[in-house]
């Protein structure tokens, strides 16, 4: 591939790190992700598995050196262990780090092997809770004992598991510590993530939902003691190691610290819109320069080019006036997780 000047943004910041979303069904309806009726998009406006391939290369012959594949659920796509696989390539050429992704489990139990093979390390696998009743409840349809033989089959293939966990006021409040300890004994890496204004524009209720990660970090703190790690992944994580144990623990605050000088990366979705930021609504369609020159790529990476110079400074979270602020119309499973 010829190496091309790389992509940076008005910020001076580089974009390194593409996460792109495959789909945008879900076999599970979590309560803060999707309304349980949810109308998902027509086939043809997906991008193919051939489209997606472009798209993705297009990125990493300009510098693209992560690439994290998300939906909705991105195993759920028909066939997508191929396009995993052609993604390999990439990574056998040394052009691309590390290909990841996040899914919901339940389909690792059946692919996890595949991943591997197509060079995957490393899954990023969403638990709020160890409660077969109140993970059935807050994914609507899912189902835990099939998740954790997902986890079971991605360690038996040799894939690094992080479990990401949504903190939710008065529902896993209460598991804090069984679920560190399970990560523990299961040597899982965790991150808890804090509910974000998505999708549902003018409903307020996760305003209600809302568990600052400060004060997930303060109870952890009664039990034990946090390091600070100086690791920065681009994004939003902050990173700790609890002494007593050795663990790393995530944490990802959009809304009560402010990450955006450090961001690395760019979104895009299912149908090829380009979002520059998670918290905006600034974007840049892809799919038309990529089905209108279906054997060159050069309006392609024209539009790429021209989005990432119209990259904004940063998201307007909100929560302090108790109110979404700054809420995004979008869905989590229309940008990606
Ligand atoms: N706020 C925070 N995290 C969310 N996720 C989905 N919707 C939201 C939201 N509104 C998380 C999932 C998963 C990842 C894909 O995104 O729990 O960890
Ligand atoms: Fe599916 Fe993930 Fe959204 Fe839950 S959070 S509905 S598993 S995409």
């Amino acid at each position: 591939m010829m190496q091309q000047p790389p992509l940076i943004d008005p910020f001076a910041r580089a974009i390194t790190y593409l996460r792109v979303s495959v789909t945008d069904r879900c076999d599970f309806r979590c309560v803060y992700c999707m309304a349980e009726n949810m109308a998902f998009l027509p086939k043809k406006d997906l991008l193919t598995l051939e489209e997606l391939d472009r798209l993705c290369s297009a990125f990493i012959g300009l510098g693209v050196r992560k690439l994290r594949i998300t939906g909705g659920e991105p195993l759920v796509r028909r066939d997508i262990l191929t396009f995993f696989r052609a993604m390999g390539r990439h990574l056998d050429s040394g052009a691309l780090d590390e290909l990841t992704v996040t899914t919901n489990g339940s389909q690792l139990e059946k692919h996890a092997t595949a991943l591997w093979e197509a060079g995957v390390r490393r899954v990023n696998v969403s638990l709020d809770t160890l409660d077969p009743d109140k993970f059935a409840r807050v994914t609507r349809w899912g189902r835990l004992d099939q998740v954790r033989r997902g986890i079971e089959a991605a360690q038996a293939a040799g894939l690094r598991v992080k479990i990401n966990t949504v903190a939710l006021k008065g529902f896993n409040e209460d598991e804090l510590f069984d679920l560190v300890d399970w990560c523990a004994a299961g040597d899982m890496d965790l991150t808890f993530i804090e509910v974000m204004p998505m999708g549902d524009l003018g409903n307020d209720y996760r305003v209600d939902q809302y568990w600052s990660v400060r004060d997930v970090r303060a109870r952890l703190e009664e039990r034990f003691t946090t390091v600070d790690l100086a690791e920065r992944t681009g994004g939003p994580a902050r990173y700790v190691r609890l002494a007593e144990t050795g663990q790393k623990i995530g944490f990802i605050t959009p809304l009560s610290h402010n990450f955006c000088e450090s961001c690395n990366r760019v979104r895009v979705t299912c149908t090829g819109e380009l979002y520059m930021c998670l918290g905006q609504e600034d974007r840049a369609d892809l799919r038309a320069p990529l089905r209108a020159h279906p054997g060159d790529d050069g309006a392609l990476v024209g539009a790429i080019r021209a989005a990432i110079a119209a990259k904004p400074r940063g998201h307007d979270f909100d929560y302090s006036r108790q109110r979404a602020d700054g809420q995004v119309s979008r869905h989590m499973s229309h940008t990606g997780g």
